[in-house]
């Protein structure tokens, strides 16, 4: 009985490792899709007013961009997406959101890090 249990535990814990890696982000595939002008619809990518990265603190737990406040890196993405790139919004659920929060995430404050000619 004891033995079933434990095997039904590690199967649970098995599973959500599993899912755990599978469903997480992956900031590689961010940074791709960051630099990607099919994101929008108008030619521009992230990284032509980001570039880099510039001007996204990852480690923050708001964003603020022209006055609005998000709490959640999808949120502040999906806004950019909208307005800048003139995309359709992404799912939060979905991959591709995940890989940019990933990458989003992984952009460190630097020194300076102004948008310049936006
Ligand atoms: C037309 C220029 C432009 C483009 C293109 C653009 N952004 Fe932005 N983004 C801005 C500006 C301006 C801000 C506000 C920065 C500030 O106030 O310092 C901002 C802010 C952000 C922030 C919040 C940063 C912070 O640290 O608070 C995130 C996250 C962000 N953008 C993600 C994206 C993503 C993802 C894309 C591509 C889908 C994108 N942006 C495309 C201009 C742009």
């Amino acid at each position: 009985m004891k033995r079933k249990a434990l095997l039904r535990t590690l199967t649970v814990l098995a599973v959500i490792v599993f899912a755990g890696i599978t469903f997480a982000g992956n900031a590689d595939n961010g940074k791709s899709l960051f630099n990607n002008p099919a994101l929008g619809s108008n030619g521009r990518t992230c990284s032509s007013c980001h570039r880099d990265g510039k001007g996204i603190n990852g480690t923050k737990s708001v964003f603020r961009i022209i006055g609005r406040e998000f709490n959640d890196p999808a949120d502040a993405i999906n806004f950019c997406l909208k307005i800048a790139l003139k995309g359709n919004p992404l799912q939060k659920e979905s991959q591709e959101m995940q890989d940019l929060v990933a990458y989003i995430k992984s952009l460190k404050p630097g020194k300076k890090k102004r948008i310049i000619g936006c």
